[in-house]
């Protein structure tokens, strides 16, 4: 069965050898199995045209599990013991390059990549605790969300004329999610999307300071939807807030296929990650945000109204109005070893304060009003001074111990000309490994002063000095590098899936444990290993079921459709295939050992 796991969970599992970055693999520990739940193409719906390589339309997109799934969650669908649940997907971006033969049409290209993004709901069965589950092809909660799906706003900036276009004169309203990164599931079993690198999808002006701060510029788009769709364009007439239509949270309550998913502009637009919600002592709902880019903010959200425990409908409002923060964190150790090896006071710590951007429905930021702050987040957050972070991706409190856990998935610029150099939180010159920072609120959750202290300096310790394991002997430890999504057990031990490692440690990307308490604080071990090019995305634990879960990402993205570096998870007929997989005990009457 393993060693013993910490904190009593049943997951016990022997750590994997880390896994060359060349090799085309899911690799588990011994006496574990994987399945793939659900891959790009796979039919939501049984008239959907079957997935034919290479001759992928729009049309059977539109009906088919999208391409690119990043977050993940699963819930249990209640008097069904536990055998079906409804999984939500987010459908990060497309690798065309690898998608589509070189020769497809320009507009081809632009209508499956656009029909590939969104996010899924899929119902999931299975036969029983054991076995893999399975989706079910027009299961009733089914859904795909596409450019053309309704969403609306919520919260201040609704109505206000930064949100108006020609296609939504009253502001209230936009079609379509893009860039859907991490996420969250809410206390209140709504699922939460962060709009990531949404930037990317629009041709602009380009010389504003907002163009400037977002990313935007007026050069084509690497996809081309801005020559199928004039929103993508914000020059043109009518268009020019349509990228203020995107960069939201978005709110999505998978138990209604016909709700209308909201975006809710209290929470600030930037390059979302994710949100992960917690309810403080006091009863309002915080909501934990990162700004993925180098030397980008992260937020703290404070709902004005308070939970009602059992009551759904109050409470898929909370995050509709509410205070936003951006963090300070202030080091105690003095000057900082360039290194970033040794904290000169033995730990990486320190406090720290979030700073208000908007409270009680007011802006608190000079010259700007609410509506700016909340749609021109970065440029409010400039004017108050927060760190500037290593790339915070998911940031997610542990429900256990009331703690927060930050993935500073890396930075490579950090100390180099012109830029920041390293600070207490952010230790390292050059950080191609990243870190973990664990924040601990002072006072109740909803406050504004915290400590914190660094959990992981990642890497690889063989290869590399400066990396710390809270103290835990580094040669006990798996390597770890460019910690990306993060997720706890069920006894509250830190799962850190990763995006980075081939080119920094010459790994596969994969999934880890973490132990956070006890003498064994700072251990990590390696669960699971994705093939080659692949992020590894969503974990879900479900240690109690010895089971977990993760979203294959982008495996063999560096290929062409004529030259594929991986034909992950089929191996004929076909190239990589982005795919949901379930890793679970193996049944030995399957068993090939
Ligand atoms: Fe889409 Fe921040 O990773
Ligand atoms: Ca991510
Ligand atoms: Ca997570
Ligand atoms: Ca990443």
């Amino acid at each position: 069965k393993g060693p013993k796991a910490p904190n009593g969970s049943p997951l016990r599992f022997e750590a994997i050898d880390p896994v060359d970055y060349t090799v085309d693999e899911f690799t588990v520990p011994e006496g574990f199995e994987w399945h793939p739940i659900i891959k790009w193409g796979d039919k939501l719906f049984s008239d959907a045209p079957d997935f034919d390589w290479g001759a992928q339309t729009a049309e059977a997109q539109k009906r088919q599990f999208g391409y690119n799934n990043d977050y993940t969650e699963i819930q249990e669908i209640p008097d069904s013991d536990g055998l079906r649940a409804v999984m939500f997907v987010n459908h990060e971006y497309t690798n065309e390059n690898i998608m589509l033969p070189e020769d497809t049409d320009a507009e081809t290209v632009a209508e499956v990549g656009l029909n590939a993004h969104g996010l899924t709901v899929v119902e999931l069965q299975r036969e029983d605790h054991d076995s893999p589950y399975e989706y079910v092809v027009d299961a009733e909660l089914n859904r795909r969300f596409l450019a053309d799906t309704k969403y609306a706003f919520t919260g201040p900036a609704r109505f206000s004329d930064l949100l108006k276009t020609k296609d939504f004169p009253r502001g209230n309203a936009t079609h379509g999610t893009f860039g859907n990164c991490s996420g969250g599931l809410t206390p209140w079993g709504t699922q939460l999307s962060g709009e990531e690198n949404f930037n990317g999808y629009f041709r602009t002006a380009g010389d504003t300071d907002e163009d400037k701060r977002y990313g935007m510029s007026a050069k084509a788009t690497a996809r081309g939807w801005e020559n199928v769709d004039p929103r993508f364009d914000t020059t043109n007439d009518g268009y020019e807030n349509s990228a203020h239509h995107f960069g939201w949270i978005v709110e999505v309550d998978p138990w209604d296929p016909e709700s209308t998913p909201r975006k809710h502009t209290a929470m600030g637009r930037f390059k979302h990650e994710g949100a992960n919600v917690i309810i403080a002592e006091d009863g309002h709902a915080v909501a934990y945000m990162g700004d993925d880019e180098k030397f980008d903010y992260l937020y703290k959200f404070v709902s004005a109204k308070k939970y009602k425990e059992g009551n759904r409908k109050h409470n898929m409002t909370l995050l509709e109005e509410g205070d936003l923060y951006v963090a300070k964190f202030e080091g105690n150790s003095g000057t900082i070893n360039g290194s970033g090896a040794v904290p000169k006071d033995g730990s990486f710590d320190g406090t720290g304060r979030w700073i208000p951007l908007i409270v009680d429905g007011k802006s608190e930021v000079e010259g700007m009003d609410v509506d700016e702050v909340l749609v021109k987040t970065r440029l409010a957050a400039d004017k108050v001074g927060p760190t500037k972070m290593d790339r915070c991706e998911d940031v997610e409190p542990s429900l256990k111990s009331r703690k927060v856990y930050v993935a500073c998935t890396n930075n490579d610029g950090r100390g180099t000309e012109g830029k920041a150099g390293p600070d207490e939180v952010n230790p390292r010159t050059v950080n191609r490994d990243g870190h973990v920072v664990e924040i601990d609120e002072l006072g109740t959750q909803s406050g504004t002063s915290f400590a914190w202290n660094l959990l992981l300096v990642c890497g690889d310790p063989a290869q590399n000095t400066s990396t710390y394991f809270s103290g835990f002997p580094k040669k006990k430890v798996s390597p770890i590098s460019c910690p990306d999504n993060l997720a706890f057990d069920s006894v509250g031990n830190l799962w850190i899936s990763t995006d980075g490692a081939p080119s920094t440690i010459g790994f596969n990307d994969g999934l880890f444990r973490v132990t956070l308490e006890g003498n064994q604080r700072g251990k990590v071990e390696q669960f699971a290993s994705v093939p080659v090019d692949a992020e590894t995305c969503g974990p879900i634990v479900r240690d109690q079921d010895r089971t977990a879960f993760v979203s294959v990402q982008h495996p063999g993205e560096d290929g062409t459709f004529d030259e594929q570096v991986s034909y992950w998870p089929e191996f004929e007929g076909t190239g990589p295939k982005p795919t949901v997989v379930q890793i679970l005990p193996a049944r030995t009457e399957f068993s090939d050992v």
